[in-house]
């Protein structure tokens, strides 16, 4: 029953993969929108406070400031809930095509503010921009490639995640001593209209297309991801059969309807706030402070960048892995080896020596500082190669056709109301302690192991329209041998 990644004749596979990278290089632009927001104010936030007279030290200012940094985050919940709705109304495509257009008005609306207040505003249209196309963006990319090259094309989305993380730490650093904070909001913008003009050249899924009774155009479609024409109909006659079970499936009375789709949603959600628990955005917001924390402030900036470098390029061991090794041998791992480096940094954290004593305990701090940091990199590689890539695969084909998008929605509607709570907390955490806080990290990821050990099926391979099937027989139990 599962079609594995080699299965397929080498001119098939190669001339659909074409294909489906296009696609997915076209829906990560929102991906890199995603990775952009986040970035962006970190280097812009000193520019926007001078700008608007705002002073960290006043209490009320500080609201405003921390504010401005989070609205986006709020932005982004809202879009996200409201994205899994409109994913089945207007269709995936048409859902990044607003994600790209609320993200434009959004970032030249934050160029062009005259005061915080205008700015919030306008943070919160750009996180409406991000919460869509982060839900339509992998749904998107999922309904389109094939089963054997499913878990690469979607680990592509958060490739592009990464690199929008890291262009818009390097341009917010250029641009920051020049007072042209206007600017890197402004180039935002840029993003927002290629993820608008490439999907506007790209087909509509193919399961959406189904859905709406458009089958002969959802046949040319899978003609072209699929690679040959006797297994674009097998995909079309598969789909169909779906799309008739589910017919009138609302999200709610699918819900009542049994116990499989509870249990994906379960598995959806639980990852989809476990990514934020791992504490990764804890690393990257936070990066310059943990880094002046373990004696290294004279290279805050140049670690940071390494950071979000690193993070790019260890993106790639996932997408070179995921379909041939499997999702649940990735995560596992991926997830144990950030669980042993974030140990590291709450034992060694314990030995730093206290900043006011003598040289040779200073020298012994240095030595422990560097252990923090390979720990720290580790922690950010193990991530990028499990939990950054596989949250977003899993949660977009675990759920069946009818009620995927809104399935999506919710459980990237998590996502983003743990990544507002990191960015709210950690601060306080790491300035209580750093230890601590990668303790506490650790202790997520060690509920994540488990959680995934016992409830996530292996889903490598499989179509789509297959893996539901996985939820209704034995529950994850059933998925996970027959992987
Ligand atoms: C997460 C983001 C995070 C990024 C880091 C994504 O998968 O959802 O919150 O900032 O990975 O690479």
């Amino acid at each position: 029953m599962t079609t594995e990644p080699n299965s397929k004749p080498k001119e098939v596979a190669s001339r659909s993969a074409q294909y489906t990278v296009a696609v997915a290089l076209v829906a990560g632009l929102g991906g890199v929108m995603f990775g952009y927001d986040i970035g962006v104010i970190a280097d812009a936030k000193v520019g926007v406070e001078k700008a608007f007279g705002l002073d960290e030290k006043n209490s009320g200012d500080l609201t405003i400031i921390q504010t401005i940094v989070s609205s986006v985050l709020i932005g982004s919940f809202i879009g996200a809930l409201v994205a899994g709705r409109l994913c089945d109304h207007i269709g995936r495509r048409w859902t990044n095509v607003w994600g790209g257009a609320l993200f434009i008005v959004g970032c030249m609306g934050c160029a062009l503010s005259t005061g915080a207040w205008m700015m919030i505003g306008f943070r919160v249209a750009m996180g409406l921009g991000v919460g869509f196309s982060s839900v339509a963006g992998p749904l998107y990319i999922a309904e389109i490639a094939a089963p054997w090259s499913r878990g690469a094309m979607v680990s592509l989305y958060q490739l592009a995640i990464t690199i929008g993380i890291f262009l818009a730490m390097l341009l917010g650093y250029w641009l920051a001593p020049y007072d042209l904070w206007r600017l890197s909001f402004g180039l935002g913008a840029v993003l927002g209209g290629g993820l608008i003009l490439g999907m506007l050249a790209m087909p509509p899924s193919p399961r959406w297309l189904v859905g709406k009774g458009r089958d002969a155009i959802a046949l040319g479609v899978l003609k072209r991801t699929m690679g040959s024409i006797p297994a674009a109909n097998e995909e079309l006659e598969a789909i169909k059969v779906k799309v008739e079970e589910e017919k009138g499936a609302s999200f709610f009375k699918a819900l009542g309807s049994g116990r499989a789709l509870k249990v994906a949603l379960v598995l959806a959600i639980g990852l989809a706030f476990l990514q934020q628990a791992s504490g990764i955005n804890a690393i990257f917001y936070y990066a310059p402070e943990i880094i002046s924390n373990i004696g290294l402030n004279d290279w805050k900036f140049q670690l940071t960048a390494a950071l979000s470098l690193i993070n790019v390029l260890a993106t790639f061991i996932a997408v070179f892995l995921v379909d041939r090794l499997g999702r649940r041998p990735l995560l596992i791992a991926g997830t144990a080896l950030m669980m042993v480096a974030q140990i590291t940094v709450g034992v060694a954290s314990t030995w730093l020596p206290d900043p006011t004593g003598d040289a040779a305990a200073a020298s012994g701090g240095s030595m422990v500082g560097a252990i923090m940091l390979i720990a720290i990199f580790v922690s950010v590689i193990a991530f990028a190669c499990s939990l950054g890539p596989l949250v977003w695969l899993v949660i977009s084909e675990i759920f069946p056709a009818g009620v995927r998008s809104a399935c999506v929605g919710v459980a990237t509607s998590v996502n983003w109301i743990g990544n507002f709570f990191i960015a709210q907390e950690t601060l306080t955490l790491v300035q209580i302690s750093p230890g601590l806080a990668f303790w506490i990290f650790a202790g997520f990821n060690l509920v994540t192991i488990i959680f995934v050990w016992f409830l996530m099926p292996e889903t490598k391979g499989v179509e789509l329209e297959k893996i539901e099937d996985f939820f209704k027989r034995q529950g994850a139990w059933a998925g996970r041998r027959s992987g």
